[in-house]
């Protein structure tokens, strides 16, 4: 056996075993569930992990940014006339959190118990002006709210209109954005509460929210099975909700919105419970995105999450009673706002009933301005960017006892909207993407294998052709190689020793 054939041999089998191994390593997708097992141990809750600190105290800066909707022809509008709002905003706070707060292991470590603490700081430079000055006429919420709660008698609700007239509280006020939002002491409310000391005479939309929280979570560490990541087990040492009128309705269900699991997938529903909405509500996967070098899955609200119960019988449940269920795009909350005629909704009624918004002059849905969506990567489950919007409206309508109500049609209007935005940090994005990376050239590492693989058999190929093209070669050496040796060399040297005599014929 010569030194070549043998090249041959050891080229071929190294080819052959690359190749085995690699196409076995690929079709097996060894590499890549490898790193889908190391992926989800690493996203755990878990003192140590890659992810509890920044779950603990998320680094990107939130903002929350308060639009007003300033009513302009509040008497018309009384006598019978369309409202006409105009949007005042943003007024721009952050999130200056201790995010969450009083962090402790339970139930033998297979749960983390939190709070959300958040206080907020008002941007000057983030905001249309100054929300100590700025005044907003809008409805008088706290009058809606007494009205309501009294409408089933006929003699408590001629005694509060008869208060509401004395001190001139209409269904209208005009209060600055700073009062609106962090609360004021309201005229009629301290008249109740001088009767019923359990009535709170402040009134406000963020009221008491500065620096408080919504009470204990419990989520799942995610550590016996990754798809539980950051879920909640309960809330307020609840399980389920009381508020609606059905178990599907009342359920807690998914994440708080802070954390998701990772290897997202296209097809999944993404649970969010917002105490706010005082309920659970879904996203579904909208389009592929990128954000800061970041792949990322767009999930947002389909309409089906607020639509009617005939719409989507799922939402029964979410009726008070048959007579207070409202329509597509709109949701009642009075049963977690001490009984308050609040309806949530999108801003400017986006993806509601058209008849919401044709009833307000200046509302105008917009799916780029209003819509809610989350950015998710899906290897990672990392909220890359985020916008929640809800709009806070009001329902006004007739309440027997009640002499200014008289011309009202049942109107859902619109009170101010909030938008809460995130956008991951630089150096989180950094960090993300080097991860993605790794993950990456692991998962892929098979096909390097196969690549080599893929040269050796190239390699292998020329080795064998040379070899046979040089062994035919060897069969004709003696034939004419010398000749052809001596033919190459005869020129030259015939023209010498020819010229040579005749040289020597001519001298
Ligand atoms: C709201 O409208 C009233 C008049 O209806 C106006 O006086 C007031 O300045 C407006 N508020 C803002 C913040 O523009
Ligand atoms: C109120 O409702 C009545 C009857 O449905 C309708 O004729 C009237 O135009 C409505 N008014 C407004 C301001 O929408
Ligand atoms: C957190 O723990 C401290 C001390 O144990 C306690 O004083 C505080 O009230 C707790 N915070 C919350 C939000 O429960
Ligand atoms: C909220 O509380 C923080 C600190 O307690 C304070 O700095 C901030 O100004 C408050 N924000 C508002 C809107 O009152
Ligand atoms: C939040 O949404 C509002 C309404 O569309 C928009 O004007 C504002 O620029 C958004 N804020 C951020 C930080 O993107």
């Amino acid at each position: 056996m010569t030194r070549r054939s043998c090249t041959v041999y050891v080229v071929g089998i190294t080819c052959a075993v690359l190749l085995a191994v690699g196409i076995g390593l690929v079709v097996g997708q060894v590499f890549r569930t490898l790193m889908h097992k190391r992926l989800k141990k690493e996203i755990v809750l878990v003192e140590g992990s890659r992810v509890f600190e920044s779950w603990k105290k998320p680094p990107p800066p939130v903002y929350m940014q308060y639009f007003f909707f300033n009513v302009t022809n509040v008497n018309e509008f009384l006598q019978g006339a369309k409202p006409e709002v105009n949007q005042i905003g943003p007024y721009t706070y952050r999130w200056e959190y201790r995010y969450k707060d009083n962090v402790t292991m339970v139930e033998n470590g297979r749960m983390v118990a939190a709070y959300n603490t958040k206080s907020f700081v008002f941007l000057r430079e983030k905001s249309v002006g100054d929300p100590a000055v700025d005044s907003i006429t809008t409805v008088n919420i706290p009058a809606w709210a007494v009205m309501n709660k009294v409408k089933g008698s006929f003699w408590r609700a001629s005694m509060v209109s008869i208060w509401m007239n004395s001190i001139g509280s209409g269904l209208f006020t005009t209060r600055t954005v700073d009062e609106l939002l962090w609360g004021y002491e309201d005229p009629l409310l301290a008249r109740v509460a001088a009767s019923s000391p359990e009535v709170e005479k402040v009134f406000g939309l963020m009221y008491k929210k500065n620096g408080s929280n919504d009470g204990e979570f419990i989520y799942h560490t995610g550590e016996q099975n990754y798809m539980d990541y950051g879920r909640i087990e309960t809330w307020q040492g609840q399980r389920q909700l009381t508020f609606w009128n059905s178990n599907y309705s009342n359920s807690i269900v998914g994440s708080d919105g802070s954390a998701f699991h990772p290897l997202l997938n296209k097809n999944e529903r993404i649970y969010i419970f917002t105490p706010d909405l005082c309920r659970t509500i879904y996203m579904e996967f909208e389009k592929d995105v990128e954000v800061k070098g970041i792949p990322a899955y767009r999930f947002t609200p389909p309409p089906s999450v607020l639509a009617s119960k005939e719409e989507n019988p799922d939402n029964e449940g979410f009726c008070v009673t048959p007579k207070e269920c409202l329509g597509t795009g709109v949701l009642k909350v009075s049963p977690c706002r001490k009984g308050a005629p609040v309806v949530a909704s999108f801003p400017h009624f986006y993806l509601a009933d058209g008849k919401y918004a044709a009833a307000i002059e200046g509302m105008s849905p917009e799916r780029t301005h209003h819509q809610t969506f989350l950015d998710l990567n899906p290897t990672t489950g990392v909220i890359v960017r985020a916008h929640k919007r809800a709009q806070v409206n009001v329902l006004l309508q007739r309440v027997p006892g009640f002499p200014t109500t008289r011309t009202l049609n049942e109107t859902v209007f619109p009170v101010m909207f909030i938008n809460e935005s995130v956008v991951i940090d630089d150096e989180s994005a950094a960090r993300v993407r080097k991860l993605l990376l790794i993950s990456t050239m692991v998962s892929n590492f098979p096909l390097i294998i196969v690549g080599l693989g893929g040269i050796m058999l190239i390699v292998l190929v020329i080795l064998l052709a040379k070899a046979r093209k040089q062994k035919s070669s060897a069969e004709d050496d003696t034939a004419y190689s010398p000749v052809n040796d001596k033919e190459k060399e005869d020129p030259q040297n015939g023209t010498y020793i020819d010229l040579t005599p005749k040289a020597d014929v001519q001298a």
